[in-house]
């Protein structure tokens, strides 16, 4: 058994090496990229990538627990993080509690990751407290689409970028050991990574950050259409349509299974 990365050893990477950082749904998914990652998140993206709905409001506390089983079962030394699904955590700080460390004792995970508006630094402190790492997350945050108006890049205009500034200070102040920052100008992830003494985790955020987390299937190129911030490291949907095909072709013409496919008769 070996050990996993610890939130203490994410926030001392500050201004260090860049943390590595990626999604994960699944224990096959978890495997592959745990060798190469520092922190695996069980996004509630799995909504959209994987559950096809149209935003993460949806998403409930028992997909994000039966997810982050399957990212714990695959992964090894990677420190898992999962995401804390919309109306789980938002009010009282007691009913973030529960619903954090259900997740945390029902899938063996190191922390929890919040969305963090004004709202979020009493919840922080209240978790940190109790034995719950956290992770925030300011920027565009997509769970909050109904009020922002969709999924739009924020921190391009000064008041935009000042309440993201606050929220990220203010997640910092509470406790969190990283932040993610989602969807802002190079200049106000570079001022908010400059502000804050705990890691920034820039998704769509430039480079100025101290670490970059991207949505896996999203990078792995299994959608067609991906944020602007997205660059496609992998071909997934190609393959697997050229897969897909070419079995279609071989079962329609009798050429699968293959000789090596056959079990033989012993008797
Ligand atoms: O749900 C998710 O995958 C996320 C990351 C993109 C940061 O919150
Ligand atoms: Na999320």
């Amino acid at each position: 058994r070996t050990r996993r990365v610890t939130a203490p050893q994410i926030t001392d990477r500050k201004g260090g090496e860049p943390i590595v950082c990626l999604t994960a749904y699944d224990a096959p998914t978890a495997e592959i990229i745990d060798p190469h990652c520092d922190l695996i998140l069980v996004g509630d993206s799995v909504g959209m990538v994987v559950h096809g709905l149209p935003s993460t409001v949806g998403v409930t506390m028992d997909m994000m627990i039966m997810h982050g089983q399957a990212v714990m079962r695959g992964s090894r030394t990677a420190m898992v993080v999962v995401d804390l699904p919309f109306g789980s955590y938002e009010g009282r700080p007691e009913t973030a509690f529960a619903s954090a460390s259900r997740v945390m004792m029902e899938t063996g995970c190191q922390a929890v990751k919040i969305e963090s508006g004004s709202y979020a630094a009493e919840t922080i402190d209240y978790l940190v407290e109790r034995g719950i790492p956290v992770m925030s997350h300011v920027g565009l945050r997509p769970q909050s689409m109904h009020v922002l108006g969709g999924f739009r890049a924020r921190g391009r205009t000064q008041k935009v970028a000042d309440e993201i500034l606050q929220n990220a200070e203010a997640a910092a102040k509470a406790g969190s050991f990283a932040v993610v920052v989602e969807g802002v100008s190079a200049e106000i992830a570079e001022r908010v990574t400059k502000a804050v003494d705990i890691p920034t985790i820039g998704i769509g955020a430039s480079q100025n950050c101290d670490g970059q987390i991207l949505v896996t299937p999203d990078m792995l190129g299994l959608f067609p259409r991906v944020p602007k911030f997205v660059h496609k490291y992998g071909q997934q949907r190609d393959q697997i349509d050229a897969a897909v095909r070419q079995y279609a072709e071989d079962v329609k013409a009798r050429a699968f299974p293959k000789p090596e496919n056959l079990y033989v008769f012993k008797d």
